[in-house]
């Protein structure tokens, strides 16, 4: 069996505000294999991002509190410091964000940054060699006339033409995981396609291992090759895709696949939306947290919290339904 590139284990986050306490993710363990496209799905505020920012270390460090390991290539990055994750952000492992003009520098042309970002981890190189490969990533992307785009500040570019320069920037380095998180919510739907055709694309020149964060499960289906669904902080299921589609486990899972409009549906049947809201994340919860809006809730899932039962190879869920001995 190989290595996983990236392995998480037992990972929390907690933000701490105004003396409240806010459990953003409890104890998920995830593993991303190389050239592998991982999808991490579900409702917003379930945690995705506070996930792929503890990676990273990209979260505030006055309001939030990291535990659990983050091993990647033998190191374990909840153990380095700044500027040890300074060398591995861009280079080792780079971030897509929804909208780019939170991570592009308004006031820098575009050329600039990528040269920068290039330079800041190959300091042998020269600007003019640099200048260069700045040229050939921004075509890369498909920026039209890149030698002269590269002048242009982000303010000058459309939403789709910014998102590939962040593209550009976040590849620059070769890094060998890309975390996009929802990289084309913020865009229309043929742009979206574009986009995430590039990712794929690039991705199949460099073997890049892709977390792609979403909560679109068409995009899943067409982009990834095994997703882990959460749910209040949690993993509620990890499964590949065709597990996920064909013979989804978790009662959330289902019910978010009942949830989707599919194509050739009547039109006077409605969509399923699933009743009620996720728990508060304020305390620590006991047992499931999909209890509430669980159609198959038994007594167990009020007071234990079900750990995740492997299903097969390629399938794991977190539900006391596959548990024997559970059943009440
Ligand atoms: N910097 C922060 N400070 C305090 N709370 C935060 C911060 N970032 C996220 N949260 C909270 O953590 C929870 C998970 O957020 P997030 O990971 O952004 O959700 P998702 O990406 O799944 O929509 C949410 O309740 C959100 O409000
Ligand atoms: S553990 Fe219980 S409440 Fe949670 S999803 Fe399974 S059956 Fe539903
Ligand atoms: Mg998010």
């Amino acid at each position: 069996m190989t290595t996983p590139l990236l392995e998480i284990n037992n990972l929390n986050v907690h933000f701490s505000s105004h003396g409240k306490k806010l459990y953003a993710v409890s104890g998920i363990d995830l593993t991303l294999n190389k050239g592998e496209t991982l999808a991490i799905v579900g409702e917003s505020g379930c945690g995705k991002s506070a996930t792929a920012k503890a990676i990273t270390k990209l979260l505030p460090s006055f309001s939030s509190r990291i535990s659990g390991d983050i091993h990647y290539e033998g190191r374990n990055l909840t153990h380095l410091n700044e500027s040890q994750m300074q060398s591995i952000r861009g280079k080792e492992i780079s971030m897509i964000f929804q909208d780019p003009m939170t991570s592009l520098n308004p006031v820098l042309r575009i050329g600039m940054q990528i040269i920068e970002g290039y330079r800041k981890h190959h300091p042998g190189v020269s600007f003019k060699q640099a200048q260069e490969y700045a040229i050939e990533m921004l075509q890369l992307v498909g920026i039209p006339n890149a030698s002269e785009r590269i002048n242009d500040f982000p303010h000058t570019l459309s939403g789709g033409m910014r998102q590939r320069v962040m593209i550009a920037l976040a590849l620059a380095c070769k890094p060998k995981i890309l975390i996009a998180d929802e990289p084309t919510t913020a865009l229309d739907v043929t742009i979206q396609a574009q986009i995430l055709n590039l990712i794929k694309e690039i991705q199949q020149k460099t073997q890049t291992s892709i977390m792609l964060i979403t909560h679109d499960l068409s995009v899943v289906a067409g982009y990834c090759d095994r997703v882990l669904v959460m749910y209040a902080g949690k993993v509620m299921e990890n499964a590949s895709v065709y597990d996920l589609f064909y013979n989804p486990k978790h009662p959330y899972t289902q019910l978010l696949l009942k949830a989707i409009p599919k194509i050739n549906m009547a039109r006077d049947i409605p969509l399923l939306p699933i009743e009620g809201h996720p728990p508060q994340m304020t305390f620590r919860l006991e047992g499931c947290p999909f209890v509430a809006r669980c159609p198959h809730a038994m007594k167990i899932c009020k007071i234990k919290t079900p750990p995740a039962k492997k299903i097969s190879n390629t399938q794991s869920c977190s539900c006391w339904l596959y548990y024997k001995e559970s059943s009440s």
